[in-house]
């Protein structure tokens, strides 16, 4: 055992080195054996550390968004943030699912340890809209609608941290009520706390396909907002702890726990008493998991905005306590078993028909719902590079929609023109779910061309005219812009 003289000693050379009343603090709540991240952050008076916490998909094939959601929590809880400072958003659909093995309980990891008792449900079910994100993040509480009504309410010298985790595409982030996010849209709202003086930095972790893109030629350096992504612009995230994947889910869990980048930024913060971790320090253990040993089932982690900030420690955002539960799975030397964000569903649905009885009802349907799944996807794709002929022609349609900007550019300059795109695009072609944010590239380009809402419309009735498309109508669905 290491003894206290030892610990006063180290501490005490500690003091020397570091700003006195934060090192006291952190002295002084040592020894007491509770800190907080109020005591971290004494030195800077009346300064406190807020959260929110997005979970942007529903289902149970989307089981590891909000498992992610509530794993966050409970290390900012740990870390000494209050409830009455983290704001969760979550469908809360998972816990009692019928196909939930451990009812009452979520896991995010395959040693499955519980994460979801006393997670808050501040926006839950039908409350969980972009609307409400925008209108908590600015501390609008006239404009929030329905949910605990709880929002950020911070002051000039506070820190903020987001964690979103859910299915998105370039410009776009899922939600689990239509209308989706909108890069646009959500960096405006990031300007506009910007303005109102209202925090003094914040920290902002994203994991969903083409995350970058949601940043990307979009946030300006100068906000005092620093934020990592799962992937780049142009690339998927990628779910993980996987049936029949290498580390599985225990053998009774038909759904994938975690998604890569999400499990590899909180086992780090499990792991160790945060407060000797730098937020870049972080960044790049972050990086090297998430790219899964550089091989093709992995993504490149970017950072974006104001980086100075990545000096700090990440006790600032996510308070300071390690997990009494030994939960991490790093696996060293082999890559970790992902599976593409976008086909996750799929392989929840394949393992429940595996698994059900040949010859019965429930079997028929269940191979009924993943063949319209599937027929409905091949439906988009097939609609979508049809209208990119009709509008540039046979043989450059394809490239055009495809192609990327520059470095450093949004996907798209006008992104009313991008909404109306969408739009037109699913009262033709039926709903883009999930899965179809992926084709968010070819409206953002088709806008980038030029195109009128006319001639798009014109070619989507033209291609889509004839296809039903049943349940996946808009019209019950929503329009996803
Ligand atoms: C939405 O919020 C309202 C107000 O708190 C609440 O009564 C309602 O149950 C919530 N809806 C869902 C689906 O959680
Ligand atoms: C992965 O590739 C990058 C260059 O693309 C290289 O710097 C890095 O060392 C590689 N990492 C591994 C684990 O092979």
């Amino acid at each position: 055992m290491v003894s206290w003289h030892l610990v006063l000693k180290l501490n005490l050379l500690l003091l020397i080195l570091t700003p006195p009343s934060l090192e006291s603090a952190r002295l002084s709540c040592q020894l007491k054996g509770s800190c907080s991240v109020n005591d971290e952050i004494q030195g800077e008076k009346d300064s406190t550390t807020w959260a929110v916490l997005v979970a942007g998909s529903n289902g149970y094939y989307n089981y590891r968004h909000q498992a992610d959601i509530c794993h966050a929590y409970q290390i900012l809880k740990r870390g000494g943030l209050k409830d009455e400072n983290i704001i969760v958003f979550m469908y809360d659909d998972i816990a009692n699912h019928e196909s939930n093995p451990k009812p009452g309980v979520i896991i995010n990891n395959p040693k499955g340890h519980d994460v979801y008792a006393g997670v808050p449900k501040d926006y839950t079910g039908d409350n969980v809209t972009s609307a409400n994100l925008y209108a908590v993040l600015l501390g609008d509480k006239e404009s929030v609608k329905g949910g605990s009504g709880k929002v950020v309410d911070s002051k000039p010298n506070d820190r903020i941290f987001v964690y979103y985790s859910d299915h998105g595409g370039p410009g776009t982030l899922g939600m689990p009520n239509l209308p989706n996010v909108y890069a646009k849209d959500f960096i405006e709202v990031l300007e506009k706390k910007h303005a109102a003086g209202t925090y003094k930095e914040m920290v902002i972790y994203v994991e969903s396909c083409e995350s970058g893109s949601i940043f990307e030629g979009l946030l300006k350096e100068n906000m005092n907002i620093y934020v990592t992504t799962a992937s780049n612009a142009d690339e998927n995230s990628w779910g993980t702890y996987c049936p029949d994947m290498d580390p599985p889910p225990p053998p009774e869990y038909d759904t994938c726990l975690g998604d890569l980048y999400s499990v590899a930024w909180m086992e780090d913060s499990d792991q160790q008493d945060t407060k000797g971790e730098t937020l870049e320090q972080q960044y790049k253990k972050v990086k090297v998991r998430t790219y899964n040993h550089n091989s093709s089932q992995g993504s490149h982690v970017m950072e974006y905005g104001t980086k100075d900030i990545r000096v700090e420690s990440i006790s600032l955002y996510q308070g300071f306590g390690a997990s009494t539960v030994a939960d991490n799975v790093l696996i060293n030397g082999t890559p970790m078993g992902v599976v593409n964000q976008r086909d996750a569903d799929l392989v929840f649905f394949q393992r429940k028909y595996d698994k059900m009885i040949d010859g019965s009802q429930e079997k028929a349907d269940m191979l009924k719902q993943i063949n319209d799944i599937k027929n409905h996807r091949s439906h988009l794709d097939s609609s979508v590079d049809a209208i990119g002929a009709q509008l540039f022609g046979s043989s450059t349609g394809f490239m055009i929609l495809n192609s990327l900007r520059a470095q450093g550019k949004p996907v798209v300059d006008d992104w009313g023109c991008l909404k109306s795109m969408v739009r037109v695009f699913e009262t033709h072609c039926g709903a883009l779910t999930e899965y179809g944010m992926k084709h968010m590239r070819a409206f953002a380009n088709i806008c980038n061309n030029k195109v009128t809402e006319a001639a798009m419309a014109a070619a989507s009735a033209d291609v889509c005219g004839e296809h039903d498309v049943g349940q996946w109508s808009p019209l019950k669905m929503g329009y996803s812009a």
